[in-house]
């Protein structure tokens, strides 16, 4: 570890008044030996701080490491979008990543099973972007009103208080849109070995749209520079136990030995029109567009290269959210989507406060928030004595009238609508597809590990409808499994 920084100035302790502190090793008391007097402020304001030194944890993603960095753009995409961070070759642009797994809460191990959150906020000079994403190109299901009896099957039971499969797999059974996700978690890179080693993903399908109006589907893909390395399910157990910060430890000590982890970054793109016959809904976060139908082009590099000061301050109260967007690019119809634009700032409004936009690794560093909203709790006065309404006369900000994404169509009646399935789509197919495409060794990975965790479950009838799913990706894959389970129960 480097050495300490001394951040604290000249002069002698103080009170959070500033008034000297006389004794910060006895507290003050009625005679030797006697009861400690109401009066002795600073120890009464010391105990009353540390109190209160938590804020809540994220509900997900609870654990997690952060870094500074620069993205710079490798390609010409201004075709695609009018976004102006990424308006040239060479051009920079500041960010802030957070990496996390999902179900542990803060001070649970790194080294899991558990997909890895990659959250990247790009510091632009047309506000921040957020970019919320995983390790994993897909996710476990495709309707937001699922996330949180999804998220309740991860986390702990309500009476065990442990993570218990028995949940995990009752929900998976009965939801087989998780097979691909569920069978891409139990292979190889279900265990990153460190943030560094591991690519990140979008996931979702967003909006691109270029100066002449025109709109281009998108997905972003973040190779990693340092070559995928993973954990086997041994590996992590050890690991796990040995040093629970695994992978925080790896990426602070990586930026101060000036290694600066890095990646390619790239984009799939698709016309618009190109959509409402594509072979899979591209718009199901269940779903990869399969490369051959839409390489995916180099458009940048994203290095890592500062550690925080002060991970509370940068990490903890750091917020991210799909909904912040960038002229050039919006959201896509994804049903998943749709739902986290909204899930994101209602958690920071609740954990951070409603001023959160305004901390150090919040607000924008390339441009100035102008808004209206003005006090709430912590407000620090920013506005001073500016007019608090619109419209006025006094020349404050006022609307565009440019939308940041351009409008798509809908059609039909409001109803509670399952998202549409094209030609191929079924829950199976790319699960299957990913399966087949494992070397034999890593099959045999993939089945021990979904094995010993199936074989925990307490009921045939939830482990049987769990293993029927791979059954239904590919034959192969769910004989073997059964006769895999069936050896450990
Ligand atoms: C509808 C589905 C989802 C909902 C409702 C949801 C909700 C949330 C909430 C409430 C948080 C905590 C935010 C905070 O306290 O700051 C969070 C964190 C996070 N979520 Fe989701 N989530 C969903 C799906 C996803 C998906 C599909 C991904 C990735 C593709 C994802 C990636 C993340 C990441 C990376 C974080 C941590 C952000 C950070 O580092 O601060 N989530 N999610």
């Amino acid at each position: 570890m480097r050495e300490a920084t001394v951040t604290q100035g000249q002069g002698p302790l103080t009170t959070e008044a500033g008034a000297p502190v006389a004794d910060n090793q006895n507290s003050e008391s009625a005679g030797v030996g006697g009861p400690v007097l109401v009066q002795d402020q600073s120890l009464l304001e010391k105990l009353a701080h540390f109190n209160r030194e938590r804020i809540p944890e994220r509900v997900v993603h609870a654990r997690g490491a952060g870094a500074y960095g620069t993205f710079t753009v490798t390609a010409d995409v201004s075709r695609w979008t009018r976004a102006r961070f990424l308006s040239e070759v060479g051009k920079r642009t500041e960010t802030f990543l957070r990496f996390s797994t999902v179900a542990g809460n803060l001070g649970a191990p790194d080294a899991v099973r558990d997909p890895r959150g990659f959250a990247l906020k790009f510091y632009t000079e047309d506000g921040n972007y957020d970019l919320v994403g995983n390790n994993t190109p897909v996710f476990f299901v495709r309707d937001a009103i699922k996330f949180p009896d999804f998220i309740h099957t991860q986390k702990r039971d309500p009476y065990t208080g442990s993570q218990e499969p028995d949940n995990a797999w009752d929900f998976w059974g009965l939801s087989s849109e998780s097979t691909h996700q569920v069978t891409w978690l139990f292979g190889d890179r279900g265990i990153p070995a460190s943030y560094r080693h591991m690519n990140g993903y979008g996931s979702h399908t967003y909006q691109w749209n270029n100066a002449a109006g025109e709109i281009f589907w998108v997905k972003y893909h973040f190779k990693t520079d340092q070559g995928i390395r993973t954990l086997t399910a041994e590996e992590a157990a050890r690991l796990a136990g040995a040093d629970p910060d695994s992978h925080q430890r790896d990426l602070r000590e990586a930026i101060e030995r000036g290694e600066y982890p890095s990646w390619t970054v790239q984009a799939q793109i698709m016309p618009a029109a190109d959509a409402e016959n594509y072979r899979f809904n591209p718009f199901d976060l269940t779903k990869v567009w399969p490369h051959e139908d839409y390489p995916p082009i180099e458009i940048g590099k994203l290095e890592l290269n500062r550690n925080p000061e002060n991970i509370f301050a940068e990490v903890e109260q750091s917020i991210f959210s799909p909904a912040h967007f960038v002229p050039g690019i919006g959201p896509s119809p994804d049903k998943m989507l749709q739902g986290r634009l909204f899930a994101y700032g209602d958690a920071h409004r609740y954990r951070v406060g409603i001023n959160a936009d305004h901390l150090p690794v919040n607000r924008p560093h390339a441009a100035e928030a102008r808004t209206y909203s003005r006090d709430g709790l912590l407000y620090d006065g920013r506005h001073g004595g500016t007019k608090n309404y619109e419209p006025n006369s006094f020349g404050g900000p006022a609307q565009t009238g440019q939308p940041l994404w351009q409008p798509t169509g809908v059609s039909g009646a409001t109803g509670h609508h399952e998202a549409p399935a094209h030609a191929e789509d079924d829950d199976f197919v790319q699960a299957g597809n990913l399966y087949r495409l494992m070397p034999e060794d890593a099959k045999e990975r993939l089945i021990a590990n979904l094995a010993d965790s199936i074989a925990g479950v307490s009921r045939d009838d939830i482990a049987q409808r769990a293993i029927d799913n791979f059954r239904k990706a590919d034959e192969d894959f769910g004989k073997r499994l059964d006769e895999a389970v069936r050896a450990r129960r």
